[in-house]
């Protein structure tokens, strides 16, 4: 039977209020004060980390998030070292991790992958990045990147840039940004590359007033905030596809000069080429910073879903709909078809609840 309401996940951040990130980015703001007040906040809990995709900072920031809380860790970076390499589930593996762990943490190529695993999880499950749909805590970092150093949420211009397509740290943010007052979007990409239908409805729903451009020369003097991104090479059909579109934005000085001396440039990283070296010397790069913040707001989250026992945030909403499939191929809900084909709304047009694309009723 589906675990739907038992734990708290973190699998999409709006799933929560707009009121439960702030308090989060407090917390964070406190623990960045004191952090040694907190070295036995986690003593005697157990995190396990599944990483089924590489990762450095995600990873390591949330492990070391736990350790600085006296926590304690398990798991895997390499499926190939685990039982996934004789051919067990997600389903079967991340039971098995939530019944040693206390809070799970999991990152996995295929969209919708995470919440699959939340469906049956003893424990509460964090995304860390689901293939190229949503990374929820990505985008809390980057909220508390853009609290501590704009001092606000509101009213800003961001400029995202290179594959909005595929990066999933652009659709969580966007669709974060998208609760703020004031918020403007330019969007800057190849057509090839532009931001997926869905995460565009959200724009539109909240009335928030976006360009799609292919210049970031042109874009770059009107911003409070550049979001670069990579070329996401690992989700393209072919390594033909991931040739054409990489090389296109390089941010440089010659760029820098261009931008307001407010503007702050952020980036999740790893960076391949979309920003140049001599870029970080200048006082307005803020991604080092950024991914030293991740660990506070890690802390922050670790801490409030261990202790939260009075919120219940439902995992599924929707309904199943048995002989519906997901429109989209990199659902993972054809990887696993042990599935319940949960769908949200009514009539001709359904929702995935797994990875959020719209699927034409059959
Ligand atoms: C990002 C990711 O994994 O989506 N990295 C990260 O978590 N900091 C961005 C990327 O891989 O390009």
């Amino acid at each position: 039977m589906a675990n739907l309401y038992n734990n708290l996940n973190l699998i999409d951040l709006n799933d929560y209020s707009v009121s439960w990130w702030e308090k989060l980015l407090e917390r964070a703001h406190e623990i960045m004060a004191d952090p040694s007040a907190y070295a036995e906040s986690c003593k005697g809990k157990i995190m396990g980390t599944l990483f089924y995709e590489p990762s450095t900072r995600t990873q390591m920031s949330f492990q070391t998030a736990m350790l600085r809380l006296g926590g304690t860790i398990i798991g895997f970076d390499n499926p190939a070292t685990s039982s996934v390499a004789k051919g067990e589930n997600i389903k079967d593996t991340t039971k098995i991790v939530s019944g040693y762990a206390d809070i799970m943490v999991m990152r996995h190529p295929v969209a919708g992958s995470v919440k699959a695993a939340a469906l049956t999880a003893d424990c509460p499950v964090i995304n860390a990045g689901d293939g190229g749909h949503l990374h929820p805590t990505q985008t809390l970092t980057d909220l508390l990147t853009l609290k501590e150093e704009k001092g606000s949420l509101e009213g800003l211009c961001i400029g995202l840039c290179g594959d909005l397509k595929n990066g999933r740290t652009v659709h969580s943010l966007i669709k974060a940004m998208s609760c703020f007052k004031g918020t403007s979007f330019v969007l800057i990409s190849t057509p090839e590359l532009a931001l997926p239908a869905y995460i565009k409805d959200v724009l539109s729903a909240g009335g928030h007033p976006y360009k799609e451009v292919s210049s970031l020369d042109d874009a770059v003097g009107m911003l409070d905030v550049l979001y670069m991104t990579r070329i996401q090479r690992e989700r393209f059909a072919s390594p033909e596809e991931y040739e054409k579109q990489k090389g296109h934005y390089i941010l440089d000085k010659k760029k820098m000069s261009k931008a307001k001396d407010s503007m702050i440039v952020l980036h999740p990283l790893p960076r391949v080429d979309e920003i140049a070296i001599e870029v970080d010397d200048d006082p307005r790069a803020m991604y080092f910073k950024q991914a030293k913040y991740g660990m506070y707001i890690r802390m922050a989250l670790i801490l409030t879903m261990l202790e939260e026992n009075s919120l219940k945030v439902p995992l599924i909403t929707g309904k199943v709909h048995e002989h519906q499939k997901c429109s989209n191929p990199l659902c993972i809900t054809h990887k696993e078809t042990y599935l319940p084909h949960y769908f949200r709304g009514e009539g001709t047009m359904l929702e995935c609840e797994y990875c959020d694309e719209r699927t034409l009723v059959e």
